[in-house]
């Protein structure tokens, strides 16, 4: 092929060693009462309407395949997807990551999907988003790997939280669905993950001598909290989903029927296709009957090393198939879905080929990177420039997240003219090079990203420095972490300080993080605490910026009388410059909100939310004990401390209130049960031929030019001929799992196409609210932009759920108001809303219909000062909140 697609590279960290398949295939016991239930047969896709025209043409296109080109384009060949070029279908180009096209240049960093959650923005995760969609569209991959929902923040030390959007359900979920959108209508396909309770990276892999761990998940806690963003990105019509490193309940998440087949295929009606996350799968046949449709890159991991040319599928698919064990149908539906995906997408139409190489940096280049000594070379570089106009949306999302969390005396914004001292190595690009660090596996001058696969290159760096030498006019810049000698200050002087904390995937240990904040904790980084602490006797007034993946314990200086100012940036890619600056200097108000609480002290979690790891090999159990009470649902919880600042808080230089509210009853709740489910259509999988293919199918092509160490679909005749017949005598050797069963399922009664029963979105109320700038017409009036968010509270008698006492469920963003002006914002709760998720029942249960549910609105989880009342359907203002 001219031009190789490029594809994530791997990290083979963990695969170093000797193997024994032995040791992993013993499960370890789980807590009493958590099991991996079975879930079979993987039900067919192509029954939701919107995806009929795709599956009609996917069908048609998948029956003339002949077996051994189906396996083909269900597993990677090591490096590169396979394809069935015979019949038209093209490799396909998976790419990293969430916050802009690894590995490559000429494109843009854009901000982190936790900075995107903290602008509380819809239209502006939707804008990132569409501008994410048209650079990987412009590189020519196929695939967009994000966003990531999963994690989704219940450890607060956790590696990754920051590539998702939030410690809440519905701040993920929407800015995910926002996100999904933007990016597919660029005709690139989304891939959410990761599949799910990959909420620690220590010990998330499974590796010769030891399991995986397990996330132990009950169902209720599945659903309202874990499920539910994944649930709004099938909804928004996700392409694909990955599944995660780990086990759910002691069964790997690439293999766990009960999630694959029976919560995503079936109860929330997913129509894509589900991959696993690179190397993680751990079985053949299982995986498959498990509702796995891709396998990535190929590779087997455990029982040898990756990139030698050996699979679980390909090949063996093949020899599953033609011996009977993987059905035939099976084997037509993972095709299906993602032959239907692809067309789904437009992509069989002029779709961009790849023009860029992961592998290497260089125009020239092996074509067949994953054999680098035997390949031939070819152009692999053209270094097309994505970038178009999309510095303004990063840099709009960098600077909306900017999160004022202090603000002594109106101190900020501070005039361009007073003379400023900045401290600490975090305002300043790496001096050794933006992009010196694989993966950005150090944490070196500014903070604009965290490590690992969710990184990018910088195509530059507007850095903090630079941005205030060219706004200020005194600037004098210490770029070091320990406080230095500075010529004693006179009153007018501001010290800024630069602190930081950084986290990752767990390929790379940074400062002894394994990827999870296990070393620094939730501490700032290089000793940034002593350095305010410092800055702060010095000087009468310290203004701290913060760039952080997440909560920072803030204790050892946040009540100092001269710290005036604590502002976090968060995590804002190559626009880091202005985009803060401009708010310090106050041409614009700052608007972000904190997508996570900050606590006062490490401690003020559930203990079940550490980190955990083993001294011996057995697995790790990570029980969710704590269940729905995560972030501020535990800190509200009675007996819980407060935090220091709430989920949800933000200041403005501007005085925005809400001043009124409405509220309307739309869709009629009705009872406790949702209206039933449209009944699930027929599959035209159904109707493919599902007869066992000749043993032909499966023949390599006499003389075909193997590339040494990548893997094929083929079969020697002899091993095509000798499957084929135990297939055909009916072989019933195989071990197939407790609860397996061949006969499609109608589907249970919470389940329906693209999320669930469409009657969980009916809208049932809708809240109006009046957003002013109260501010009068002095000269210290400012215009901002307010968040009104919105809490239900479950009525006081909901039928013994136990539930926190208020959990958020939609959030607008007004424009820039000026002072005077103001606007109307809409939020809407649905039936699921005000459901709870009944074990018991398997459905989601309204608990009191006609009960009074509190729909709190205020600017922050605990400035909750508007209520309204689903019973009189009157509100209130100048209220006092619930927590
Ligand atoms: C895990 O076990 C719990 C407790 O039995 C169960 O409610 C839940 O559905 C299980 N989840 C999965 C994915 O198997
Ligand atoms: C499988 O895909 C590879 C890579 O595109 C290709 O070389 C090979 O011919 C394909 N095999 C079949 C059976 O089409
Ligand atoms: C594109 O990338 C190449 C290689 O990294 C670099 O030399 C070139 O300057 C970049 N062009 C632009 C416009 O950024
Ligand atoms: C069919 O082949 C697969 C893959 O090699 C193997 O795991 C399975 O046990 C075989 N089934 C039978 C009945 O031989
Ligand atoms: C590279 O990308 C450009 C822009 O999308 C596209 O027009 C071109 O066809 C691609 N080059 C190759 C060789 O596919
Ligand atoms: C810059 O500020 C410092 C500290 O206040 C002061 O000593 C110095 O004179 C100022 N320089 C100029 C050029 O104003
Ligand atoms: C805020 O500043 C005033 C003086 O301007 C001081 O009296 C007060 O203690 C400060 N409050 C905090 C929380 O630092």
């Amino acid at each position: 092929m001219e031009g190789t697609p490029g594809v994530r590279s791997l990290s083979l960290l963990l695969l170093a060693g000797a193997a024994s398949a032995s040791v992993i295939s013993v499960r370890d016991p789980l807590p009493d009462g958590y099991v991996a239930a079975p879930y079979y047969p993987a039900p067919y896709g192509g029954w939701a309407d919107d995806w009929s025209e795709s599956y009609t043409k996917a069908v048609e296109l998948v029956s003339r395949m002949t077996l051994a080109e189906k396996t083909n384009i269900t597993a990677g060949t090591g490096m590169f997807m396979g394809s069935a070029l015979r019949v038209g279908f093209p490799q396909l180009c998976l790419q990293d990551g969430p916050l802009g096209v690894r590995s490559t240049t000429n494109i843009t960093a854009f901000p982190a999907g936790i900075t995107t959650g903290a602008t509380w923005d819809k239209e502006l995760m939707y804008q990132r988003g569409v501008a994410l969609g048209e650079e990987f569209r412009g590189k020519g991959a196929n695939f967009y790997l994000g966003p990531s929902v999963g994690p989704l923040g219940r450890k607060p030390k956790g590696g990754r939280n920051w590539e998702g959007f939030g410690s809440d359900p519905v701040l993920q979920g929407i800015a995910a669905a926002q996100t999904i959108k933007g990016v597919q209508e660029q005709g690139v396909v989304a891939t959410l993950k990761h599949l799910i309770g990959n909420e620690q990276e220590m010990y998330r892999m499974y590796n010769p001598v030891q399991r995986a761990y397990s996330a132990n998940i009950d169902d209720r806690t599945m659903h309202e909290l874990y499920l539910w963003p994944f649930a709004d990105g099938v909804r928004a019509g996700a392409g694909s989903i990955m599944t995660a490193y780990n086990d759910v309940n002691g069964s790997a998440s690439s293999q766990n029927s009960y999630l694959i087949n029976g919560l995503l295929k079936e109860e929330l009606g997913f129509q894509g296709f589900v991959m696993t996350d690179w190397l993680s799968q751990i079985s053949g046949v299982a995986s498959a009957l498990a509702g796995l449709d891709m396998s990535m890159p190929g590779d087997t991991i455990g029982n040898s090393i990756p990139l030698v040319g050996h699979s679980h599928w390909m090949y063996e698919l093949t020899r599953s198939v033609l011996n009977g064990s993987v059905p035939v149908d099976r084997l037509n539906d993972m095709a299906t879905r993602i032959v239907a995906t692809w067309y789904k997408f437009g992509q069989d139409q002029d779709y961009p080929e790849p023009n860029y190489s992961a592998n290497t940096g260089d125009a020239f280049g092996p074509l067949y990177p994953g054999a680098p000594l035997a390949s031939p070379k070819g152009i692999v570089n053209e270094f097309v420039d994505v970038q178009e106009d999309h510095a303004a949306i990063a840099k709009q999302v960098a600077q909306d997240s900017i999160t004022l969390l202090k603000n002594n005396g109106s101190f900020l914004p501070i005039s361009t003219t007073v003379p400023l001292s900045v401290f600490g190595t975090d305002a300043q690009a790496d001096p050794q090079g933006i992009n010196s660090c694989t993966d950005k596996s150090c944490n070196r001058g500014l903070l604009g990203m965290g490590w690992g696969s969710g990184s990018a290159n910088y195509p530059y760096l507007d850095d903090p420095i630079s941005s205030l030498r060219r706004k200020a006019s005194n600037v004098t810049y210490y770029d070091k972490d320990e406080f230095p000698e500075v010529p004693a200050p006179s009153s007018e002087d501001v010290a800024i300080v630069f602190i930081n904390s950084d986290a990752g995937e767990n390929t790379y240990t940074v400062e002894g993080n394994h990827g999870d904040r296990d070393a620094d904790g939730l501490s700032a980084w290089h000793n940034g605490d002593q350095l305010v602490q410092d800055a702060a006797e010095t000087y009468s007034n310290v203004i701290v910026v913060i760039h952080t993946v997440g909560p920072l314990v803030m204790e050892p200086w946040i009540d100092l009388p001269s710290v005036k100012a604590v502002v976090v940036a968060h995590l804002p890619g190559q626009e880091a410059g202005d985009s803060l600056t401009e708010v310090l200097f106050g041409e614009v108000s700052p608007s972000g909100h904190l997508p996570y609480s900050i606590p006062v002290s490490e401690d003020d979690y559930p203990d079940s939310v550490d980190l955990k790891s083993s001294p011996r090999l057995s697995q790790i159990q990570d029980t969710y004990t704590e269940g729905l009470y995560i972030d501020y649902r535990h800190h509200n919880r009675a007996g819980s401390k407060k935090p220091r600042f709430a989920f949800g808080h933000g200041l403005s230089y501007a005085s925005l209130e809400l001043a009124s509210a409405t509220i309307t009853g739309v869709t009629e709740l009705g009872g406790s049960l949702p209206p039933p489910r449209p009944p699930k259509p027929a599959s035209p999988v159904a109707d493919m031929d599902d007869a066992l293919p000749p043993a032909s199918e499966a023949y390599e092509p006499d003389g075909f030019p193997r590339i040494w160490r990548y893997l094929y679909s083929w079969l020697s005749e002899n091993d095509a001929d000798s499957a084929r017949a135990v297939g055909e005598a009916g072989d019933e050797s195989y071990p197939y799992p407790d609860g397996y069963s061949e006969e499609q399922k109608p589907g249970p009664a919470a389940g329906g196409p693209n999320g669930g029963n469409p009657a969980l979105w009916d809208v049932a109320y809708r809240v109006s609210v009046t957003v002013a700038n109260v501010g009068g017409d002095s000269d210290n009036a400012h215009a901002g932009k307010a968040v009104a968010q919105a809490y239900v509270q479950f009525p006081d008698d909901n039928g013994g759920y136990d539930t926190p006492v208020i959990q958020l469920r939609d959030f607008e963003k007004t424009r820039e108001l000026a002072p005077g002006e103001s606007q109307v914002l809409e939020l809407r709760l649905t039936r699921r809303d005000l459901s709870v998720w009944d074990a018991g029942r398997q459905n989601w249960v309204v608990p009191n219909p006609g009960g009074r549910y509190r729909i709190w609105l205020g600017q922050a989880s605990d400035d909750l000062n508007v209520v309204c009342y689903s019973d009189t359907l009157e509100c209130e203002t100048g209220v006092e909140g619930p927590v």
